[in-house]
């Protein structure tokens, strides 16, 4: 049984998706894609002989040849987009966030619960890294005793400058609001957001910033985030417990010696940091529809959704207001 897939948005990253889809995830197959810019999805389906460039997203997630769909068109369109799915009984894995608001997340939430049954899932490939699933394998063996903190930096080497700095909570950040809610299984339960002196490059954006949350559990995690760091792209964290710590370190295999120097190579962005997590991730998706699954997924849910985006929204209010923000989730 092979999975047609649509995929909607054929930007930076519908592109990549598209692609592993049709050339290297087993049991798939790029059946259909659409983009508001007909030219980007054109340029997709040219690459591959199965896939049709639709002209309508409603039309692609109803289109009986299509059997699961993937949403990677901007933000703001997320979620009428699952809405069409659930209403079309179709699988769908949306790109982060499953919507930009928790109130658009909670009517996903709803939909889902009134179709019955699990068809949503949300691109938050982190948990699909190796690196990320030793660690977590490493803490639920108890070899660290219980957690206490989690230090997380994530730094780009350029984005725009003068974006809201909200954007850096909710676009970059909420990768670690959710990695920190799936390593320790627990809810964020307040987040609080410092400022200092911002990068020149930045313009108006508040950059770097710098987030404090506590988890249920009384786990504390800070976050770095900079968007201007330069030097490179890097994801690192260390997660400290009673009996010892556990760092995620730049994973580069190969060391250069050179100019007297000894220098590991950084990525220029998410994309090949994070290509074998959103390898595993499409993989894993496409074996769960296809029934051949061997253990439990480690997908993003509607409600993991949901809470990340619950979280990021109270950290942007911390940010604009200085104070500490109490996450609410609904029951
Ligand atoms: P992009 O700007 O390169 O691509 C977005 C595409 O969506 C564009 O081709 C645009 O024409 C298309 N689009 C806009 N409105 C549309 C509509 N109504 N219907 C169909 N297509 C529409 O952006 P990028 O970086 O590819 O991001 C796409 C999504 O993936 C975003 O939601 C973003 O937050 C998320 N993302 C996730 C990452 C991850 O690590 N999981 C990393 C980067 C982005």
């Amino acid at each position: 049984m092979t999975i047609r897939v649509g995929v909607v948005g054929t930007g930076i990253m519908g592109s990549d998706h598209a692609r592993m889809l049709g050339r290297i995830i087993s049991g798939a197959e790029l059946g259909a894609v659409f983009d508001i810019d007909r030219a980007r999805a054109e340029v997709v389906a040219g690459a591959l002989p199965t896939a049709r460039v639709l002209d309508d997203p409603q039309a692609l997630i109803g289109d009986p040849d299509i059997d699961a769909v993937l949403v990677a068109s901007s933000d703001s369109t997320h979620e009428a987009l699952v809405l069409g799915c659930i209403a079309a009984g179709k699988p769908v894995l949306c790109e982060k966030p499953l919507a930009p608001t928790a109130a658009g997340c909670r009517h996903i939430l709803d939909a889902e619960a009134a179709a019955g049954r699990r068809l949503v899932s949300v691109g938050f490939m982190r948990r699909y890294d190796p690196g990320y699933v030793e660690l977590k394998r490493l803490l639920a063996g108890g070899h660290l005793g219980l957690p206490l903190l989690l230090h997380c930096v994530h730094r780009n080497p350029a984005a725009p400058a003068d974006v809201a700095s909200g954007h850096l909570i909710t676009g970059s950040a909420v990768h670690e609001i959710d990695i920190a809610r799936w390593l320790f299984g627990d809810e964020i339960a307040t987040i609080s957001v410092h400022t200092g002196r911002s990068s020149r490059a930045a313009g108006t954006t508040r950059d770097p910033l710098l987030l404090i949350l506590e988890t249920t559990g009384g786990v504390l995690v800070d976050v770095e985030v900079f968007v201007h760091a330069r030097y490179g792209y890097e994801v690192r964290c260390e997660v400290v417990g009673e009996e010892g710590t556990v760092a995620l370190d730049a994973p580069a295999p190969t060391l250069v010696r050179r100019d007297f120097t000894v220098g590991r190579g950084l990525a220029a962005d998410w994309r090949p940091r994070f290509a074998e997590a959103y390898r595993r991730e499409l993989q894993d998706w496409v074996d769960g529809l296809r029934g051949i699954s061997t253990g439990p997924s480690a997908l993003a849910t509607a409600w993991d959704g949901y809470a990340a985006t619950a979280v990021a929204e109270a950290g942007v209010t911390a940010l604009e207001t200085g104070l500490s923000q109490k996450v609410d989730l609904r029951a």
